[in-house]
């Protein structure tokens, strides 16, 4: 069963959770600028893996929340670890998620979009052979030029920084291709980016009610904050800013807990 705890609490039928998780929140229907969300699971111990995954701190239920906060954004946005580490082959959405966008004016598949400084991907990756639609890489003018020739041929390699990210300019260039929802699912060290750069408007969080303990990561990290075998350019200060809950979901012993960045 899932449930709202806030605000109006409530059982929430199936329909009820798309409703609820579908709807374009009020903060992001004001926005003038494009909206930055971002969707991560963490143990009640902090983990964000288990055995160097994220999908074994979820169930079904997260699964569900999950897809369903992809079903809207206009581009997925994802790390270059988090592709090499967990695929992002195929189709992105069921056929009934391609059905609704269609009803909703939406094109049927999002495009993804990977952050990779390195330009370390594989083109033969089902990520970009299977993808319904042509993916974007988004790279750094350092980027080794054989490697971005390489991945022009799968996909739309677009240049957003220097030699380090340049977070705004990745907005930019989403935002000037039409994508105003920009959806991302991770990983830490692209949330660091965001966060540091103080571009994350929304986080939604599942709490997985699991304790893992060992030395698994949090969900972010400043980019060169310490070794991850990557290849980010440039340590970048970690900033701290405060966050508004705007809604709690309970399935079971899961929450999901939605943040805002405040009006400023
Ligand atoms: N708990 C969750 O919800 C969740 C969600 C997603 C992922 N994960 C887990 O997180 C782990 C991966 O963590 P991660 O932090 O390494 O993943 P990540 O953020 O997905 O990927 C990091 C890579 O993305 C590129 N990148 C990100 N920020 C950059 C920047 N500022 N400048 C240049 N390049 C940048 C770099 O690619 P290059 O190396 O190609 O240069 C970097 O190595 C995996 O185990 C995955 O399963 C967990």
């Amino acid at each position: 069963m899932m449930e709202r705890i806030f605000p109006d609490p409530a059982v929430l039928s199936g329909a009820a959770l798309e409703h609820e998780v579908l709807a374009a929140p009020p903060e992001n229907r004001r926005s003038t600028r494009p909206w930055v969300s971002f969707n991560f699971i963490a143990s009640i111990d902090g983990a964000a893996t288990m055995d160097g995954l994220s999908g074994k701190l979820g169930n079904a239920w997260d699964l569900r929340v999950f897809s369903l906060m992809r079903q809207t954004a206009d581009v997925v946005l994802v790390g270059a670890q988090t592709v090499r580490a967990e695929g992002y082959g195929g189709e992105l959405l069921s056929k009934a998620a391609q059905k609704w966008r269609a009803e909703n004016w939406l094109s049927e598949h999002p495009p993804v979009a990977i952050v990779s400084g390195s330009l370390n991907l594989d083109p033969g990756l089902e990520v970009f052979t299977q993808a319904p639609v042509r993916p974007l890489v988004l790279t750094l003018a350092s980027a080794p030029q054989e490697r971005r020739e390489a991945l022009s041929e799968v996909s739309d390699v677009v240049t957003v920084g220097e030699d380090s990210l340049d977070v705004a300019r990745l907005i930019t260039e989403l935002s000037g291709r039409g994508y105003k929802n920009l959806h991302s699912e991770g990983g830490p060290t692209l949330l660091g980016s965001f966060a540091a750069a103080g571009r994350v408007d929304e986080l939604n969080l599942t709490v997985s009610p699991m304790l893992v303990g060992g030395s698994a990561g949090r969900i972010a990290h400043s980019p060169g904050s310490h070794a991850t075998g990557s290849h980010v350019a440039g340590a970048q200060a970690a900033v701290a800013s405060g966050m508004t809950l705007t809604r709690i979901l309970k399935a079971e012993s899961m929450l999901f807990l939605r943040y805002v960045r405040p009006a400023t």
